[in-house]
């Protein structure tokens, strides 16, 4: 390993399907209420994907924009967080690189859930420490909807869907940009929690056709995000030798804010820090942090300097956790 070559972030791109889907159109038709969304999630409304956009039209979206925030087109390859692949097989990056006008990159999808991006972010880190690559688009998109029974109100309402991507170059640790350390933890004993039990190869087809779609256990994984993305981001603090004090931006997977409120309470972290976009994306997965990202540098919240901890936990159960000093890097434009 090529020790002290760090994964410096150099472009941000995200991208959101057209249609918007308020509480209210949901509660039209499910046993719910805009109150009750509002004030359990912080969700009032979310993008979902049209049945003729895939997961692999929204990454080309998002990580055309990154390509283009970083002002290259040039990179060596391509990581692709999702849990919604286009297909079982093959892969869906190599299918992104390839209408990026990238063929011939190593290309890859990564399934860590909604902590999906955490993860790609280190694989790629890995990549270019490693010297195996020089830059690398790191994309997270999730059409998370199309694994949510339209008719369980415990699931249609939190998710969303979207994509958002990040280019890292090769540089050194000290620069604005840098990513690291990292922070990474799965519990596969818990996989039950979150689960869509039929589609993969161990039943391939279920008779109860909910076996299809998500189930989640909401109580339990709220409790585990909490306790995991605190337990993190300490453990995150205490390598790279700072305080809660020096987080600028706390950057969660967004899955619910009543998560991000209790977890900035136990950390002691205060909550105007936190970044917050669920209230129009929901749960968008493993795109969740890319788009609070870019939602933040629209918003003029998150800023060049800012010190920057993002933290996700998903299914699996996964979770994870990184640090940055955001550099001079804005969205770029999907084309
Ligand atoms: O992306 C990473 C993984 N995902 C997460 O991190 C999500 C974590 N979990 C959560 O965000 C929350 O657990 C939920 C938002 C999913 C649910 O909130 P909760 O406060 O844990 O509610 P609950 O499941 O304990 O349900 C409370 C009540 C129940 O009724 P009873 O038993 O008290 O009569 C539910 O049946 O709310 C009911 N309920 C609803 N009511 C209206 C559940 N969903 C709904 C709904 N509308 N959509």
């Amino acid at each position: 390993m090529t020790m002290g070559t760090s994964a410096v972030l150099a472009g941000l791109g995200a991208w959101l399907p057209q249609r918007v889907v308020d509480n209210d159109e949901l509660a039209r038709r499910l046993e719910t209420s805009d109150e009750w969304i509002r004030t359990r999630t912080g969700i009032r409304t979310r993008h979902i994907a049209d049945p003729d956009i895939s997961t692999v039209d929204m990454a080309v979206h998002a990580g055309s924009a990154a390509l283009r925030s970083a002002g290259s087109d040039v990179v060596d390859a391509l990581v692709l967080a999702t849990t919604t692949p286009d297909y079982l097989c093959p892969a869906s990056a190599p299918q992104v690189a390839s209408e990026l006008g990238l063929s011939g990159i190593a290309a890859m999808d990564v399934n860590a859930v909604c902590s999906g991006f955490v993860y790609a972010l280190a694989t790629a880190a890995g990549l270019i420490a490693g010297g195996i690559a020089g830059r690398v688009l790191v994309i997270g998109a999730d059409a998370f909807s199309r694994l949510c029974d339209p008719d369980d109100r415990t699931t249609a309402p939190i998710f969303g869907d979207g994509a958002g991507a990040v280019v890292l170059r090769a540089g050194t640790r000290d620069e604005p940009g840098a990513l690291g350390p990292f922070d990474l933890h799965s519990e596969g004993e818990h996989a039950g929690l979150l689960i869509v039990p039929a589609g993969g190869a161990k039943q391939r087809r279920s008779d109860d056709p909910r076996e299809h779609f998500v189930s989640m256990q909401g109580t339990a994984v709220f409790r585990h995000a909490c306790a995991r993305m605190t337990e993190s981001t300490r453990a995150l603090l205490d390598r790279a030798h700072l305080s809660v004090d020096d987080v600028d931006r706390f950057v969660g997977h967004q899955a619910n804010i009543r998560i991000l409120q209790a977890t900035a309470k136990h950390l002691g972290l205060p909550e105007e820090r936190l970044v917050v976009n669920i209230g129009h994306t929901g749960n968008t997965s493993a795109a969740s942090i890319p788009l609070a990202l870019a939602d933040a540098c629209e918003d003029g919240s998150l800023r060049p300097g800012h010190r920057v901890l993002m933290t996700a936990f998903g299914a699996g159960l996964t979770w994870g956790s990184t640090l940055l000093t955001w550099p001079d890097v804005k969205p770029g434009s999907p084309r």
